[in-house]
């Protein structure tokens, strides 16, 4: 059914067509545009399909009188005659372009304010005027599309996940603390002097209850909130994809996920790899010093530790004899770049940790510009030219490091690189990051913390190192990378009550604590739990790279800025006296 039925008007302003010539219409929608030509009035209206030009002829003295005296925005129901435009006027960049409505009556059914923007795509209005006036943002087409493609996005999920015996099931927004690594939005209790509830990071724990409960296979298109610093890619409120399944190895849940990632990007019109390809997180450190790979273009890492294993250059020999790694990238078209560009990347490096950076560059055939060349006999030059696979035109940069560093700041500059160079090829290349360790040592809480979330299943294999071990021990865990974005990510979970309680103490969480703070879940892995395992889609990003944007902002209706404020509503806010008081609080 269309939107036009059950309502005032017959048609969608943009439906109108040829086929229409002749037709009686009624139309509803806003003024976009009002052009006086020759005591001829043109108005184009609009609704949320789009424009349709309308004529206003002075033969018909009472419509054309209210033509003259409408303004954008203005909101107007129109009746008229479809007609063909006269020969020369019609427009092919327009749906409608062949024909307009000539206008019989118009009624004002409210007049408006003069919007704070024009009502068109590529404004450059800044973000905060638009996020203030979001029902007018919401009225150009770029935005429109977004909240229309996310639509469908959703109903694709639920069309794809609901044909596989997946059931949607809401958990609660008033809840406890699930750690997902952010600070929690806590809510005052009135009923409950001195108690808070927290606003769910992601509906984790309930979705694993509801295994325990045998629902066997759940969804939820759920909102989680986490307070932390916001960037283009995140939001204090979200929404998540989220999934959870029983009686499933690794390789069932990323099946299932393949599958209906196909059928949702089939729905959203994009070409997708019939396999997504996977890596390692080992390997992406490895090859791209990121657990988030852009495989958009290659430039990959190389290892230079054989080619300066007998290096005098101190920089080399003082790392590696400390076992680090000396690693290298080939930025190739960049052997020009003038010392400032490249005094620019080496304070990206030392930004990013590193020491220091070596480049040689290579700008024609048989020229080399470096700084630390003449530490390198012809051999070592020579090597690095081959692992590098120098031609000329690149430039060649090493760091020498701790070997997750090295990997990390490469990565780094990898990443600047590509943009610069504008490398990234078209498309949607996503894969699956796998196998990443369990447990990474925090230095500054000097403690063990969980990669994922400390439900997360070790490999069987390395339960033996769980406590001997801890970094070592590698987990049942993927997530899904798309063009160097995070989009979703999951695991396999602990289903033993046990072992369960191993993790939390290697993690230094005591049996007090992990009572107090994961009793429940304890409890119901002791009342029979499947095993289990799911996914979390970051559902906001995946419609912020579908429509091609750079921000979630863009992709959802009411977002917050980079301090978490709404413009529009004026959120957060202060509150009354009484009703601090009726929570128990006092301000500081
Ligand atoms: P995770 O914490 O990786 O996993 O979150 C899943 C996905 O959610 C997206 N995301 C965000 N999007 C916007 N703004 C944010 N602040 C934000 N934080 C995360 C990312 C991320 O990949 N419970 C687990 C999932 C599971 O194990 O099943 C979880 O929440 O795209
Ligand atoms: P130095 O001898 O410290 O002045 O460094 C000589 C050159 O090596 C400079 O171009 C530094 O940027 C570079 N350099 C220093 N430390 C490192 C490192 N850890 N890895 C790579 N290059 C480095």
């Amino acid at each position: 059914m269309s939107p036009a039925s059950h309502s005032i008007r017959t048609h969608l302003c943009a439906d109108l067509r040829s086929v229409h010539i002749g037709e009686q219409v009624t139309l509803a929608g806003w003024v976009h545009r009002r052009r006086d030509h020759g005591g001829l009035i043109f108005i184009d209206v609009r609704d949320r399909s789009g424009l349709v030009q309308c004529t206003f002829s002075p033969d018909d003295a009472e419509a054309f009188a209210l033509g003259e005296r409408v303004r954008p925005e203005w909101v107007v129901l129109l009746e008229g005659t479809v007609a063909a435009r006269p020969e020369g006027t019609t427009n092919a960049d327009m749906p409608t372009g062949e024909v307009e409505v000539n206008v019989a009556s118009l009624t004002v059914l409210n007049t408006a304010e003069t919007p704070p923007f024009e009502v068109e795509d590529g404004i450059e209005t800044d973000e905060s005027t638009r996020m203030r006036y979001r029902y007018v943002d919401v009225r150009r087409p770029e935005m429109l599309s977004c909240l229309v493609l996310r639509d469908r996005v959703a109903q694709a999920f639920r069309r794809s996940l609901g044909d596989r015996g997946f059931i949607e099931v809401e958990t609660p927004i008033l809840t406890k603390s699930t750690p997902e690594g952010a600070r929690d939005f806590i809510v005052p209790s009135r009923m409950n002097p001195g108690l808070f509830y927290a606003l769910p990071q992601s509906p984790q724990l309930f979705k694993q209850l509801l295994m325990v409960g045998g629902l066997d296979r759940y969804y939820q298109i759920a909102r989680c909130f986490r307070d932390e610093d916001l960037r283009a890619d995140r939001q204090p409120e979200f929404t998540q994809i989220d999934i959870e399944m029983s009686f499933c190895t690794q390789e069932h849940v990323l099946a299932t996920v393949e599958e209906v990632m196909a059928e949702v990007m089939d729905a959203a019109g994009v070409a997708w790899p019939a396999e997504i390809p996977r890596l390692t997180h080992a390997a992406a450190m490895d090859r791209y010093g990121s657990d988030r790979p852009d495989t958009r273009y290659g430039m990959e890492l190389h290892c230079l530790v054989d080619t300066f294993a007998n290096s005098e250059f101190k920089v080399f020999s003082g790392a590696l004899a400390a076992g680090g790694r000396v690693k290298g990238i080939n930025a190739k078209g960049a052997g020009d770049w003038s010392r400032g560009r490249i005094d620019a990347l080496n304070q990206i490096a030392v930004d990013s940790g590193a020491k220091g950076l070596a480049w040689v560059a290579f700008p024609t055939e048989g020229d080399v510009r470096s700084p630390v060349a003449k530490f390198f006999t012809d051999d070592e030059m020579a090597a690095l030219r081959e692992v590098l696979d120098i031609a000329p035109g690149d430039l060649a940069l090493i760091v020498a490091d701790e070997h997750d560093l090295a990997n990390e700041v490469l990565g780094v500059l990898r990443v600047h690189l590509a943009e610069e160079l504008e490398l990234a090829a078209d498309g949607f290349h996503p894969l699956w990051i796998v196998d990443f360790p369990l447990l990474s040592w925090d230095a500054d809480e000097e403690r063990y913390t969980a990669n994922h979330h400390p439900f997360t299943r070790p490999f069987d294999e390395h339960l033996e190192m769980l406590e001997s071990d801890p970094t070592s021990v590698l987990s049942y865990s993927y997530d899904l990378v798309i063009n160097g974005l995070e989009v979703g990510g999951g695991t396999l979970r602990v289903h033993d009550t046990a072992l369960q309680q191993r993790i939390f103490s290697v993690m230094g969480i005591g049996e007090e604590e992990a009572a107090e703070k994961f009793g429940f879940l304890l409890d119901a892995l002791a009342h029979g739990a499947p095993p289990h395992g799911g996914i979390a889609f970051g559902f906001d990003r995946l419609v912020m790279l579908l429509a091609g944007g750079r921000s979630i902002r863009d992709v959802i209706a009411f977002p917050k800025t980079s301090s978490g404020a709404c413009p529009l509503t004026g959120a957060p806010d202060v509150v009354s006296a009484r009703q601090l008081k009726e929570v128990h609080l006092s301000l500081d």
